[in-house]
């Protein structure tokens, strides 16, 4: 495993770093008549970033040249409290000229089985293959406090090898279902970047960057790109013990 480190003072300034890395990399996509097909996670973490998103490159950034899927979404309506559509919406989507067209939306108010099918297809008619899964450009992850990621916990490491694309996960405490990509859809990524901040993430970030043994009970030790990178974009708190 490869990783690669960017510390930040500071949470704005991890989610600074992280906007210009996306803006440099859809311009290149632009340049090449081609898309950034992003992945983006949800939970508090990503706010900022599209906060940033929003209020800095709201008129650079060619929102055109950028496909927005999601890594995970609570079974929740979209404009629910708990929806990472809803906050991607409400931080970023309702700010910037992006095509309708361009956002691929989990359903989460779809019966989860037939939402989770649902977007194994759209991932097939939308993106490239290969390895039988769906190619991302970028896939953008958060970790818990208990090492999960995506919707991907601790309790369903099958996940982390499902054959599906995509699957129905259950959060360990509400019992909440989710939409998830699964870990092979991730590790298929060519770019899987972790934006992680907070002094309660750097017990476990250090565990998996230290690659000690315990990290294997954390779904997010497993996650790299398809080249063997990951590569975290952290503050100094998160970052405290490495
Ligand atoms: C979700 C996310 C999830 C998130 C982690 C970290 O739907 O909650 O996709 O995997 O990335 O829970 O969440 P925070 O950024 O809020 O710490």
């Amino acid at each position: 495993m490869n990783y690669k480190l960017h510390i930040s003072e500071n949470a704005v300034g991890v989610a600074k770093s992280l906007a210009e890395k996306i803006y440099i990399i859809a311009k290149n996509k632009k340049s090449e008549n081609s898309f950034l097909n992003l992945a983006v996670s949800g939970g508090s973490t990503p706010g900022l970033l599209f906060e940033i998103l929003a209020a800095e490159y709201k008129e650079t950034m060619p929102w055109k040249s950028v496909r927005i899927f999601w890594v995970d979404e609570r079974c929740v309506p979209p404009l629910h409290q708990e929806s990472n559509y809803g906050m991607t919406h409400d931080a970023l989507l309702s700010k910037i000229d992006i095509p309708a067209s361009n956002i691929f939306r989990m359903k989460g108010e779809e019966e989860p089985e037939s939402e989770a099918i649902r977007y194994r297809n759209i991932l097939v008619n939308e993106l490239s293959s290969a390895n039988n899964f769906p190619v991302f450009d970028l896939i953008l992850l958060g970790m818990g406090d208990d090492g999960h990621t995506a919707s991907i916990f601790p309790n369903q490491m099958h996940l982390n090898t499902l054959s599906e694309s995509v699957a129905v996960a259950t959060h360990p405490l509400s019992g909440q279902k989710r939409i998830t990509l699964t870990g092979n859809t991730i590790r298929n990524a060519h770019e899987v970047v972790f934006m992680i901040t907070g002094e309660n993430k750097a017990k476990i970030l250090a565990e998996i960057v230290k690659q000690k043994p315990q990290a294997k009970k954390y779904p997010a030790s497993y996650m790299h790109s398809v080249n063997d990178v990951t590569i975290f974009y952290v503050d100094s708190t998160a970052a405290s013990l490495l």
